[in-house]
């Protein structure tokens, strides 16, 4: 877009040049002077140099104007209108990206796979896997994809999603809306095989050479995950959606999510109840065990409301199942004490999400850490929107952290922000020195 408004400009004072020189020509008889030659070169120079920072800046996504006014026109929006909107700007390339490297002190290594940095995004912002490579611009160490069920749904009644200014929040009841795990699969599938083709002509190697040395996120050094859930119309205690999932989903995942937390969807309670929890875990790993080459870790997405007790069984399963990561969390139906909400709106049924659930994923993820003694990595997430929220998850026991609502207050430089945060509040640690370090204290 910018190159083409700065090939036009150049057009328009290029005309502007010919007339003021024949004006000239007419007034004095004599030929332009060199001096008006001269004074366009500036002028034209002058142009392409402003467009062409002005496109450096509007591309960057730490630049100020997607905070300040990007975000905010979005925001004017449904919050639903304002969604749609984005994903398919993001499909279609339409977004800045983050051209910094990332600090050598954020990498981690999650199940054996690179990630140049832990800032991870979370499920249910690219439901369908449409806009994984610009999401990967935006300078996330992981993308999250899904929540994808066996069939495609269109999830509850709109309207189902909803801000709550003042407390940075927000309330959804989605509904888990979906395309359905072929359609998902099928462009999941296509984008690998794609860029893996691209980057053999590019780097001489062969795609089945590529393939064994990329992450499933055709990176080497970022993560792809895949999160799965029950459609609607499944039975409570069934897990063969899952098992379905995985098997059509699987081999393109660099980690698999089980979601067993959704807050809106009824059937999908397992969390809360320990005998349907332990048959889908047991059902899924033996899946998973059984698939022939590769065999993506599967991860337990759980929520935030567990008391100490289910938190000690949750624990207990997943160490017995050998579970390969834990989720902390989804979002609340609670609503906690001190939201500040002038129009009322968290009487909106739905999880909530942002700044208000912080507090109690994070005691989660505290209490998780110390349940399973470090043994299995932890996905932080809830609230996060700082660097500092980031440490803070890290501490507590988080290998890795995601986030979602507060990229919808303050915009794509999310990622950035919280990187650029972390190398200064490390003061030359790596960011794997300090994970869990509040039970070593
Ligand atoms: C609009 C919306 C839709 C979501 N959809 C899903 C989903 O499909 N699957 C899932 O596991 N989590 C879903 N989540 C939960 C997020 O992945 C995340 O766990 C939660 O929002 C807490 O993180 P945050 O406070 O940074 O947003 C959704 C959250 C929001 C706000």
């Amino acid at each position: 877009m910018f190159r083409i408004f700065a090939r036009a400009g150049g057009n328009r004072l290029r005309s502007t040049t010919t007339l003021g020189a024949l004006a000239a020509t007419r007034a004095f008889g004599t030929k332009a002077a060199p001096p008006s030659r001269l004074r366009n070169i500036v002028w034209a120079s002058t142009g392409a140099v402003v467009c062409g920072l002005g496109y450096l800046y509007v591309t960057d996504s730490s630049a100020g104007i997607h905070r300040y006014v990007f975000t905010p026109i979005l925001r004017l929006l449904d919050p639903e209108d304002a969604h749609n909107l984005t994903i398919a700007m993001l499909k279609y390339g339409l977004c800045p990206a983050d051209r910094a490297a990332d600090d050598g002190l954020l990498a981690v290594e999650m199940w054996g796979k690179r990630m140049s940095n832990p800032i991870g995004l979370a499920a249910g912002f690219d439901k369908n896997a449409e806009a994984i490579d610009s999401l990967f611009g935006l300078g996330f160490g992981a993308v999250e994809v899904g929540s994808i069920t066996p069939l495609a749904q269109e999830g509850n009644p709109k309207p189902r999603l909803f801000r709550i200014e003042d407390s940075d929040a927000v309330i959804n009841r989605m509904g888990l809306n979906n395309s359905g795990m072929q359609m998902c699969a099928d462009r999941i599938r296509s984008r690998f095989w794609r860029l893996l083709a691209s980057q053999s002509k590019q780097q001489g190697e062969t795609v089945a050479e590529l393939s064994s040395s990329v992450n499933r996120s055709a990176f080497t050094d970022r993560l792809l995950g895949i999160n799965l859930s029950k459609n609607k119309t499944s039975k409570g205690d069934s897990y063969s959606d899952y098992v379905d999932g995985l098997r059509t989903l699987g081999a393109y995942a660099d980690y698999v999510v089980i979601n067993v937390s959704c807050p809106n969807v009824k059937n999908i309670a397992a969390g809360a109840d320990v005998a349907v929890l332990e048959s889908t875990i047991k059902a899924v790993l033996s899946e998973r065990n059984r698939m022939p080459d590769y065999r993506p870790p599967v991860v337990l997405k759980i929520g935030p409301d567990n008391d100490n007790d289910q938190l000690k069984l949750i624990a207990q399963l997943a160490m017995d199942y050998r579970v390969d990561g834990i989720i902390t969390t989804n979002t609340t139906p609670t609503r906690p004490a001190g939201l500040r909400d002038p129009d009322e709106v968290a009487k909106e049924a739905g999880g909530l999400s942002g700044a208000p659930l912080r507090g109690m994923a994070l005691a989660t993820t505290r209490e998780m850490y110390r349940l399973t003694g470090g043994r299995i990595p932890i996905i932080g997430c809830g609230g996060i929107s700082t660097a500092e929220d980031a440490l803070a998850f890290a501490r507590a026991g988080a290998s890795m952290v995601q986030v979602y609502t507060s990229m919808v207050f303050d915009g794509p430089g999310k990622p950035r922000e919280i990187k650029d945060g972390l190398v200064e509040l490390l003061k030359g640690r790596k960011w794997t020195d300090v994970v869990g370090e509040d039970a070593r204290k």
